[in-house]
């Protein structure tokens, strides 16, 4: 592992909280101090639009967010580390094979998002297969979870497969906060979604640094 780390989200298919999850993890890993800086793979530019609103408003030191093109990609990686940046959060766009492979290899850590149903169990199988060809770290964390009971009975997932202890609720808190150019951290009242977000990152960082686990016990 090199200095900077890098994270990435991916998953083939779309709608299961790349996006969501990547800014959160930023501004939950903001909180310790961290230089962060955000790669928007996407054509889309969903983050890259955050990132304006969040600007715009104020809420964004220690965050920079760089939209690439897999072209550029390895060369936009190389700056930041030259720029001495601590994390470094790719979130990568669907159905495009190629691009999440080629930010795949350069990671530290691959993190899927998983809804809970058959059909994104299903449809994660590709992902898993590009990630296991390059031999990176990664996990799958549930994501839009209406009860704990439901993962635990009803999905049962390949052996293969690691998942986060974290599981993040569908909350409501998570649209209007991003919506608004803000994470659920920067709430004013006080979010169970925000509190979520800061065992995630916790956990990330556990896999990451094995040490830092004690640190934030
Ligand atoms: N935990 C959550 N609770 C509620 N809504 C969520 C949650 N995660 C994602 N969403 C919503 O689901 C939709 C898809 O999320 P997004 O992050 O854009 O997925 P992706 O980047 O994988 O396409 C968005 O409308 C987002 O606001
Ligand atoms: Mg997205």
């Amino acid at each position: 592992m090199t200095d900077t780390t890098i994270i990435t989200f991916a998953q083939q298919k779309g709608g299961t909280g790349k996006t969501t999850l990547a800014i959160e993890l930023a501004c939950a890993l903001r909180q310790t101090g961290r230089s962060i800086a955000i790669i928007d793979l996407d054509l889309q530019q969903t983050l890259s639009r955050w990132f304006a609103l969040s600007t715009y408003n104020n809420n964004n030191d220690k965050i920079t967010c760089i939209h690439s093109t897999i072209w550029q990609f390895h060369d936009h990686i190389q700056t930041l580390k030259d720029n001495g940046t601590d994390t470094i959060i790719v979130d990568t766009p669907p159905h495009q094979p190629q691009d999440t492979q080629s930010a795949i290899k350069a990671s530290d850590l691959v993190l899927v998002p998983l809804l809970p149903s058959m059909f994104d169990i299903w449809s994660s199988e590709e992902t898993f297969e590009l990630i296991s060809k390059e031999r990176i770290p990664s996990r799958f964390i549930w994501n839009r979870v209406l009860t704990d009971s439901e993962i635990d009975t009803r999905f049962e997932l390949p052996s293969s497969w690691s998942t986060l202890n974290t599981r993040v609720p569908n909350h409501i808190d998570f649209i209007q906060a991003l919506s608004s150019g803000q994470s659920t951290q920067d709430m004013t009242t006080p979010s169970i979604a925000g509190q979520i977000m800061s065992k995630f990152s916790n956990e990330v960082l556990s896999l990451l640094v094995p040490e830092e686990m004690e640190l934030s016990a």
